[in-house]
């Protein structure tokens, strides 16, 4: 079956409306100046679809960017016309934020987007939020998607608590796991190769790992729930875990660095790291390749692209 057939058999199949209807009505992407939510517009805005997005910078705010910022009480909000679907890449993203400011990011990261969704199941729009490897504790590799939760940080506690309560509204929810994805303007990685092509020493960490994604990637993992609309959990990882060391060593061969320019050190003796060393990242994604038909780029390809061409990051590998 083609993939718009096995769409229009999906779009009829959950809700009833016809086809064409319901494919004129727009995907909305919450959070649509973020890494993954401004490379998601782009991409479905390239293949024509009607996008509407959310922002919370008052000069981006236009008919088919409203605002929206998710620490207010966004009970009363709504999207205008009842999106096809809703993909929610906003938050904060920031584990030592979350770590820090519990309260506050609890505001957005649990109480702004349970509500949104709520709105939005309550609309019969699809809904896709996207949730992080971080909803494990990194001690079983390669978790599958139906293993119970054990977030470690504060960051995994909040996603793994949306997780929850939106799987209790008996909506048509998609929940996508990402380990890292990584974008061309990736600060750590960019910083790495700039010090290594002046010849500079890093100091990568030798205990702990990633898992990472291109950018590119993960949208396309979007775009195919998207497309297919399941319910439930889907995971998009790298097939294995490298530790930062290993990353930079690739890394650094791929630019014809000298290898001793990288000079590991172990994270559990910075502050705030302590916590994360020695724990895996990489999922399960079984799912994703047999029921989705989608397989990640090799980890040495998404890394030698990090340091020697991150425009790739953005392109479909
Ligand atoms: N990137 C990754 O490696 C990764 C991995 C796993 C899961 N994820 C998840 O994927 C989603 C998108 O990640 P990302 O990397 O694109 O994050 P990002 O670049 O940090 O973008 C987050 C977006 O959320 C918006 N936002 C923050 N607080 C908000 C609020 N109070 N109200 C409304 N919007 C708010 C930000 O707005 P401003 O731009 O105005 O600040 C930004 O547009 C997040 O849920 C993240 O947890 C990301």
């Amino acid at each position: 079956m083609t993939m718009t057939a096995m769409k229009e058999k999906s779009i009829t199949r959950s809700t009833g409306h016809t086809v064409e209807a319901e494919l004129k009505k727009s995907i909305l992407v919450v959070g649509s100046d973020g890494l993954i939510g401004n490379a998601l517009v782009s991409k479905l805005e390239a293949s024509g679809m009607n996008i509407m997005g959310t922002t919370r910078r008052k000069k981006s705010v236009s008919a088919k960017n409203p605002f929206l910022d998710l620490e207010e009480d966004n009970s009363s909000w709504e999207p205008g016309a009842a999106p096809r679907a809703a993909v929610i890449c906003a938050g904060v993203t920031s584990l030592k934020k979350c770590q820090e400011r519990r309260a506050e990011t609890e505001k957005v990261n649990i109480r702004g987007i349970c509500s949104l969704i709520n709105t939005l199941a309550a609309l019969d729009s699809y809904v896709v939020f996207i949730s992080s490897d971080k909803v494990f504790d990194g001690a079983k590799p390669f978790p599958a998607p139906d293993d119970p939760v054990s977030p470690a940080t504060e960051y995994g506690r909040q996603k793994a608590v949306v997780e929850r309560l939106i799987s209790g509204l008996g909506a048509r929810i998609c929940v996508i796991r990402f380990t890292k994805v990584v974008g061309p303007a990736d600060n750590l990685f960019s910083g790495w190769r700039k010090a290594l092509n002046r010849g500079e020493v890093i100091h990568p960490f030798l205990d702990m790992y990633i898992s990472p994604i291109p950018l590119s990637f993960a949208v396309s993992v979007i775009e195919r729930v998207l497309d297919l609309q399941p319910v439930g959990v889907v995971h998009a990882s790298g097939a294995r875990d490298v530790t930062y060391e290993e990353a930079a060593r690739i890394g650094a061969a791929s630019l014809g660095a000298d290898p001793s320019l990288i000079q590991p050190v172990e994270a559990k003796t910075f502050p705030g790291f302590e916590h994360q060393t020695g724990k895996k990242t990489a999922l399960n994604i079984s799912g994703l390749k047999d029921r989705m038909g989608l397989t990640p780029p090799d980890i040495e390809w998404t890394i030698e692209n990090i340091f020697s061409s991150p425009g790739t990051l953005d392109i479909d590998p």
